[in-house]
């Protein structure tokens, strides 16, 4: 009864990959970004379908994996809960071995991590992590993109990580873990990241309580919304809290003169980011925007089959 069927591969965290896949699968985007304004066309997923769910809002990665299929010659299915039996409280692991059975891969956005870890064990295709309240590897792999295409290779480098100790600072520790870089975590007391994650992140990560110190020497700076999807509840408390630990031109300056901006978007200027920074001359939020199309086509085309 229990389906558990295949051995197929997901991306519910970036550590389902290797550092040799997310290196491989970075320079794939960066191909399939040359190809594309080439005008060249590559269909390998024709007649492939991506089931697509989100139980929260968003426009880059539903954007993104729809175009990124049809741009491959598949087919993508956009399911919300107001319209889905998984809205009215049909289980997981029955729509898991329902949608598998039709589809030839799932992507879910949604709360919990867990959720998506019972939809991947009964699911006989592969899932795609579309951002949970803890990890989002999808986004973690276009700003590694990024970096790769304005930079080079991260490894050995510093980090600044300004803000939320939440699900994209966990994918940025995650990342600092699998392509060795340095990151400095600054964010307010009582926001830290989880201890778990932190601890498995060794002398990679460091927490500090100041976002000037925390840039220091950094050859990027990454920041995220102080509230995000979920914790609408809670967000006079952070604004608050989170007000000094907003990046400045003053906390840019602290970082390499060369250093990179970046935020997963969407963005609140004057909150988190101050304009001058964003709209400046070291900001590649658009990059990474756009490159969620390309890193996302060479994640689909490594974890889709080929079609016999
Ligand atoms: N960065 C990101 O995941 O954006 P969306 O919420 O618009 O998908
Ligand atoms: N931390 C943000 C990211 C949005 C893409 C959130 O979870 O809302």
């Amino acid at each position: 009864m229990d389906a558990h069927p295949t051995h197929c591969r997901h991306l519910l965290t970036l550590l389902d990959l290797s550092a040799v896949e997310v290196r491989a699968l970075l320079a794939r985007a960066s191909e399939f970004k040359r190809m594309l304004k080439a005008g060249q066309d590559y269909q390998p997923l024709r007649r492939r379908t991506l089931a697509m769910i989100f139980e929260k809002s968003s426009t880059r990665t539903r954007v993104s994996f729809e175009t990124g299929m049809v741009q491959l010659g598949g087919h993508a299915l956009f399911l919300s809960p107001r319209d889905t039996q998984l809205g009215r409280g049909e289980p997981v692991e029955d729509s898991a071995r329902v949608l598998s059975r039709m589809v030839d891969a799932v992507m879910i956005r949604t709360f919990r991590q867990e959720t998506v870890e019972r939809f991947a064990a009964y699911s006989s295709v592969p899932v795609i992590n579309g951002l949970t309240d803890r990890l989002h590897p999808c986004q973690m792999l276009a700003d590694m993109q990024t970096y790769q295409e304005y930079r080079g290779d991260i490894q050995g480098h510093r980090v600044a990580w300004i803000g939320d100790g939440n699900n994209m600072c966990h994918s940025f520790m995650e990342a600092a873990r699998l392509l060795d870089f340095e990151l400095r975590i600054a964010c307010p007391e009582g926001f830290e990241p989880d201890a778990v994650l932190l601890a498995a992140a060794g002398d990679r990560c460091t927490v500090v309580h100041d976002a000037e110190a925390a840039a220091d020497g950094a050859s990027l700076v990454a920041t995220d919304v102080w509230t995000s999807m979920g914790q609408e509840d809670e967000q006079a408390r952070r604004q608050t809290l989170f007000a000094p630990f907003q990046v400045t031109d003053a906390v840019m300056s602290r970082a390499t003169k060369h250093a990179l901006f970046m935020h997963c978007l969407p963005a609140h200027r004057g909150e988190e980011v101050a304009a001058s920074v964003i709209d400046g001359p070291q900001s590649v939020v658009w990059d990474e925007a756009e490159n969620r199309l390309h890193v996302q086509k060479a994640l689909l085309e490594f974890l889709i089959p080929p079609v016999a």
